[in-house]
């Protein structure tokens, strides 16, 4: 034993790297290390039991302190090695966060509905899928009617229906709060569509009510044109022409002049006009399904072409990279927060 503890010694003397160190705690307690070896060449049975418990006691020594003289000098390499450089470079520029931006649809609808609350008008929101009956048949248009056709859309089970328009929350809109009110309901509408640059499968209307004694087309048209050259912050030339809507009577179509082409016909608009906003006075029947007596209050319907609207004040001309999803376009409408 005195042998081999001179002979450790003489081995950690010597070792100048943390590797030899393991070697040597290998060579000396690893399985078939000369320390391990001791107990393992020895005879037991020719020993007395004095014997057998004091070498016990001084291989346990023995072993104690080799593991104590090896950890020291494996702390003592260490110590001595040359220092790591730092791994992280405090001194790099980060990883700047991407900031995420609202969709131009968003921020249209948004700044509708900023300006139609100052005017006192409530947002609602109703369902995207809609009974037949709020989107058609409370709106005047029968099963058999032809305007379904103009409106051909998803189907689903059980009469209800992916809506075609905002329209839709006229009625649930007046049976809820019934007269007067003033409301907004802006939101994602769904047809059966051909997509084409101006046509779309899935976009934006926000819709609107006024019910109250003495409601008038020229109510109507003073509500318009205040919105319109609030939303463009400049004037803007609007047409209106008669429309059809069963829900409406006289119905309207309120055109803006293309602020694209400034009304020379383009890709966009063709023949330099957009179709904005169709409007017109609430039908009868319509104030009837609300549970509104027509003799006692009218009102005025529009449904704003969000989605157009959005095209028309950031200048896009295609409706297609609206529903894209590509960030490299819905980056270049980031506000300034
Ligand atoms: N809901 C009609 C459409 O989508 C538009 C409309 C709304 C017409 C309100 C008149 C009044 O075509």
């Amino acid at each position: 034993m005195e042998k081999v503890r001179k002979q450790l010694e003489q081995d950690l003397a010597g070792a100048t790297s943390a590797e030899a160190v393991e070697q040597i705690r290998v060579n000396y307690l690893g399985r078939k290390g000369s320390i391990t070896n001791l107990a393992k060449a020895t005879d037991f049975s020719k020993l007395t039991a004095d014997e057998k418990k004091s070498f016990g006691q001084k291989l346990n020594e023995l072993k104690s302190f080799a593991t104590q003289a090896i950890a020291a000098a494996v702390e003592k390499c260490q110590a001595a090695a040359p220092k790591r450089t730092a791994s992280i470079d405090l001194t790099a520029p980060g990883l700047a966060h991407r900031l995420g931006s609202l969709h131009p649809i968003t921020m249209t609808q948004m700044e509708l509905e900023d300006i139609f609350q100052g005017m006192g008008f409530s947002v609602l929101y109703g369902p995207e899928i809609e009974s037949e009956y709020f989107c058609f048949e409370a709106l005047n248009i029968p099963d058999d009617h032809p305007a379904r056709d103009m409106q051909d859309t998803f189907w689903l089970k059980n009469h209800l229906v992916m809506r075609t328009h905002t329209s839709a929350n006229q009625v649930r809109t007046l049976q809820r709060f019934g007269a007067p009110v003033k409301a907004i309901f802006p939101g994602r509408c769904f047809r059966y569509e051909a997509v084409d640059p101006s046509h779309e499968n899935t976009f934006y209307q926000c819709e609107g009510v006024v019910v109250d004694r003495g409601i008038s087309v020229a109510n109507l048209i003073a509500v318009m044109k205040t919105i319109l050259s609030e939303v463009f912050r400049r004037d803007v030339t609007v047409r209106l022409r008669p429309g059809f809507f069963p829900f409406v009577e006289p119905g309207f179509e309120l055109d803006l002049q293309c602020l694209l082409c400034g009304g020379k016909g383009c890709p966009t608009c063709g023949d330099g006009w957009i179709e904005l906003i169709p409007c017109g006075l609430i039908h009868p029947e319509v104030l009837r399904h609300g549970g509104i007596d027509p003799k006692e209050y009218s009102g005025f319907a529009f449904g704003i072409g969000l989605t157009r609207l959005a095209m028309m004040k950031y200048g896009i001309r295609d409706i297609r990279f609206l529903n894209s999803g590509d960030l490299r376009f819905n980056e270049q409408f980031s506000p300034v927060f």
